[in-house]
């Protein structure tokens, strides 16, 4: 299959070193083969997620939305804000859960430290809507990696590389295997609760 990937960026500053990661990463994807869309939440400034409001009206959060529904796996991109992940991409997580099962996700953040915290927050996020997710992820510290002309720290750039690919293959395999259980009716699967 060739899949669709979409990256979410969840920083707000514009050229977000987050936000350049996930370009990155996206271009490696397609190289792999992959379908690729990149959602900037800074652009499209969703409303404060409210349980008692159908926010369906706000051309931001159709946009949102139907990306999500477009995509078979995910690259979450964040900034590290107070060890965890930004507000802005809580809030888009906060909009979904269904739509998240069955498919797997990769994790990048901007950080003065790892971002491993980050990654564990978003991470748990995805877990608890039945998303899966790659067991490492790639931080870089914008300040020192990147330099006028992009990512200058190799082992960052290489692991990057290898994000995107696994993202793409293992992506396909989970993806491919969900909607297989879904069409054949299994029943001994946690697929089983999404038809
Ligand atoms: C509100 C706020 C909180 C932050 N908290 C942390 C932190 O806990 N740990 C850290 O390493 N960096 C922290 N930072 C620094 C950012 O993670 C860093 O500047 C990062 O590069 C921003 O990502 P971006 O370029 O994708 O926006 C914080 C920055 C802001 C604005």
């Amino acid at each position: 299959m060739t899949i669709k990937l979409l990256a979410v960026c969840g920083s707000t500053r514009e050229h977000s070193y987050s936000g350049r990661l996930a370009i990155i990463a996206l271009a490696t994807a397609r190289e792999h083969g992959a379908e690729t869309r990149l959602l900037e939440l800074n652009e499209i400034n969703l409303p404060t997620y409210n349980p008692d409001k159908d926010d369906m009206d706000h051309e931001g959060l159709r946009v949102a939305t139907e990306a999500v529904n477009w995509a078979d796996a995910f690259l979450l991109a964040s900034p590290d804000y107070h060890g965890s992940m930004s507000g802005a991409m809580k809030n888009f997580l906060d909009f979904y859960w269904a739509e998240f099962a069955g498919k797997l996700f990769g994790y990048v953040v901007a950080s003065h430290e790892k971002g491993l915290t980050v990654m564990e927050h978003m991470r748990t996020s995805v877990r608890q809507c039945y998303g899966w997710s790659l067991p490492y992820g790639v931080s870089v510290h914008g300040e020192k990696d990147f330099d006028s002309s992009g990512l200058a720290n190799p082992q960052v750039a290489r692991r990057l590389r290898m994000l995107a690919r696994d993202l793409v293959v293992y992506g396909a395999l989970v993806r491919g295997q969900f909607q297989q259980d879904l069409a054949n009716g299994v029943t001994e699967t946690f697929a089983a609760r999404y038809r």
